[in-house]
């Protein structure tokens, strides 16, 4: 529990993988032993840390089904990443997970079955789907910290909240723990008077100590690792100005829910 953050938001694209796999690059730079959790039946975390998905792997879905505590210990794989990058995989029928409408009897199976489990890891890194169903509140149910992603638009700042009040439910509810960990800037132009109105109507919408620093540029690079499965860090000089960022936030992670 205490390790583990949640990436989310409901609006598609935004940057949670994106995000998620950044922190991740930097942890596995920094030898951190972490996990990473895919509750995204699109599987795109699973897939960029070089776990096929196609493959018959035993993952959150299942985990979360088992209903058991503790039962994700037995999933997780290690990543083609390497180092102590692990994963457990989006596999098991999340769609089906997802629209379990015994909300009482099921936001907590996550947790359950990370019990135990997360506690070997420095670091847990929650990939949610762009959804704020039954397994986003799954995620925020195990989590430590909520770490939102958005875009500084005019439809980006709308999703902003429902999430925070998903978190605050969840919160009442289910995990006393969660807290919002911060809101993380992605695609933020370099020069653009909207971004900045927004970015100034965020501050205010959440408290400027909530909108992290730095924010995350348009890079092609992020594409690239994407595509090669491969972590930002081992890029050298061609990803260097995102991986400072990347290392930046992880620093402001773990020092926010430790
Ligand atoms: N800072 C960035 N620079 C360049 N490309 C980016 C950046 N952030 C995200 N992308 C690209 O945008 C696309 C969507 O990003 P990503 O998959 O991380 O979003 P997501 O919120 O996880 O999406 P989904 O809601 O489908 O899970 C991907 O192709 C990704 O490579
Ligand atoms: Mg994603």
């Amino acid at each position: 529990m205490t390790s583990t953050v949640a990436v989310l938001n409901q609006k598609g694209g935004v940057g949670k993988t994106t995000v998620t796999l950044g922190l991740a690059s930097a942890a596995w730079a920094a030898g951190l032993k972490t996990l990473v959790v895919d509750l995204d039946a699109q599987a795109n975390a699973t897939w960029a840390l070089g776990v096929d998905p196609s493959l018959d792997y035993f993952g959150t879905g299942d985990a979360m089904k088992s209903n058991r505590a503790g039962s994700a210990a037995d999933m997780v794989v290690k990543t083609g990443w390497g180092q102590d990058l692990w994963i457990l995989p989006a596999a098991g029928d999340l769609t089906e997970r997802d629209a379990d409408t015994r909300r009482e009897t099921s936001v907590k199976r996550l947790s359950r079955s990370l019990e135990g489990v997360s506690e070997d890891y420095d670091l847990v890194l929650v990939d949610c789907a762009p959804s704020l169903g039954l397994n986003t509140s799954n995620g925020l149910a195990a989590a430590k910290g909520a770490l939102l992603v958005v875009e500084p638009t005019v439809f980006g700042l709308r999703g902003v909240g429902p999430v925070l009040d998903l978190v605050e439910d969840v919160w009442s509810t289910d995990n006393r723990d969660l807290e919002l960990a911060g809101v993380v800037l992605n695609r933020v132009p370099a020069v653009s008077a909207d971004a900045r109105d927004r970015i100034v109507e965020l501050n205010k919408m959440v408290g400027s100590r909530s909108v992290w620093k730095p924010t995350i540029p348009h890079r092609v690079i992020v594409n690239t690792a994407h595509n090669e499965r491969a972590p930002l860090h081992a890029f050298g000089s061609q990803s260097r100005e995102l991986t400072d960022i990347f290392d930046t936030l992880l620093r402001k992670l773990r020092r926010t829910i430790d």
